[in-house]
């Protein structure tokens, strides 16, 4: 038996969907920032519960409206290290200085203490990132840090579509959130990311940065340095159809992770997370630490030489503090080069992911379940 990597399930009907309705973009001389797109806005908005949704080309160009839009320009933005750099550099594109934070080990989401010693005077926003699709169980403590220090608070929700915290969907927790619809996420349209808020002025001004500092779609006055982060036609179809599926996708994803909270127990090397009963992962991610003294690499590449299965990339296996373009430009940093983060470094080292993708079949978790028994005992 062969486990990939990832498995995108289109099946027949969402083939024949996405087929029909991008022959109609095609025919209709409309190929981008259309009624599509303002369709597929309007759903997720609904989706998320917020009152406004702006489609992007990535989750990048997402993050990087949303700093744009507040003024990031000379102040600090708090970010965890463990993150994919694109949390980081939309900082630094968007003229601020990144502070890191460590996370918390049980569940890998930002640690509120290390929040509160991080902040500065300069200071304007804080961005959390769901890793792997989890909320952090101390969230309320989070936001009431922001709140208390007049600080902007912005989801990077890149692995959580779906995910919710007492019931509260991210994208609909900060003051904005910011998805991506890159091929591995929860959500795909290939390439494509979309903000979400319910504030008007940041919603306002992330529809003018889309497109070139534009206030006006239809005329050429320049307002705001912007840029092309626009959304086509073509993608917003893909988001369409996987709007209808959302619910089935999560479901799985959700049944997949049961399983291995139920089976894991039986390997003593493979230690869970810890998720708080109140908050609903989307499980883009399952993640679970290696006892010490596992070496990952050879766990997984027995995994993969004996047994034909290849674990997906772990969130992160390199913490952002330690990346070789922040030492060449170390300006863009203001924590001091001292600083430690002994949680981000651990869950770095001895995470792994295990398979995770809608339709992943029970006979296939047995025999993943039989290789990890084998390959760790
Ligand atoms: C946490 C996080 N933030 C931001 C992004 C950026 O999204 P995109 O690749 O759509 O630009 C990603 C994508 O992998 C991500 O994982």
């Amino acid at each position: 038996m062969k486990i990939p990597i990832l498995r995108i399930p289109y099946d027949q009907e969402d083939i024949s969907f996405i087929k029909n309705e991008v022959e109609k973009v095609l025919r209709s001389g409309y190929l981008t920032m259309a009624d599509n797109v303002a369709k597929f806005e309007t759903e997720f908005a609904a989706f998320c519960g917020v009152k406004h949704a702006l489609g992007t080309n990535s989750g990048t160009s997402s993050l990087e409206i949303v700093l744009r839009a507040i003024d990031v320009v000379g102040a600090t933005v708090v970010v965890p290290s463990n993150t994919f750099m694109a949390t980081p550099i939309s900082v630094v594109h968007a003229g601020g200085k990144v502070v890191f934070t460590d996370c918390e080990r049980d569940n890998l989401q930002m640690d509120p203490d290390d929040l509160k010693r991080k902040i500065r005077k300069d200071t304007k926003a804080v961005i959390i990132v769901h890793i792997g699709g989890i909320i952090s169980p101390r969230f309320e403590e989070i936001k009431r840090i922001c709140k208390e220090n007049g600080l902007f608070l912005l989801e990077d929700a890149a692995h959580a579509h779906g995910a919710a915290f007492k019931g509260t969907k991210a994208g609909n927790l900060g003051d904005a959130g910011s998805f991506s619809f890159y091929p591995t996420k929860v959500m795909t349209t290939a390439e494509g990311g979309m903000i979400t808020t319910s504030d008007n002025f940041v919603y306002e001004q992330a529809i003018i940065l889309r497109e070139h500092g534009k206030k006006d779609h239809s005329f050429n006055v320049h307002t705001e340095f912007g840029y092309n982060w626009r959304f086509s036609e073509i993608h917003a179809v893909l988001g369409l159809q996987q709007m209808r599926k959302i619910g089935w996708i999560l479901a799985e994803r959700k049944k997949i992770a049961s399983f291995y909270d139920q089976n894991i127990k039986r390997i003593k090397k493979l230690l869970p997370l810890r998720i708080a009963s109140y908050v609903e992962p989307a499980y883009y991610k399952y993640v679970c630490f290696l006892a010490d003294g596992v070496d990952r690499a050879t766990f997984k590449n027995k995994l993969k030489e004996k047994y034909e299965i290849i674990l997906p990339g772990e969130v992160y296996s390199d913490p952002c503090h330690s990346q070789p373009v922040f030492e060449k430009y170390p300006q863009y940093v203001a924590n001091d080069i001292k600083e430690s983060f002994p949680n981000t470094d651990y869950v770095c080292r001895q995470q792994v992911c295990l398979p995770l993708y809608p339709g992943l079949r029970t006979d296939e978790l047995e025999y993943i379940m039989g290789a990890l028994e084998d390959c760790l005992k």
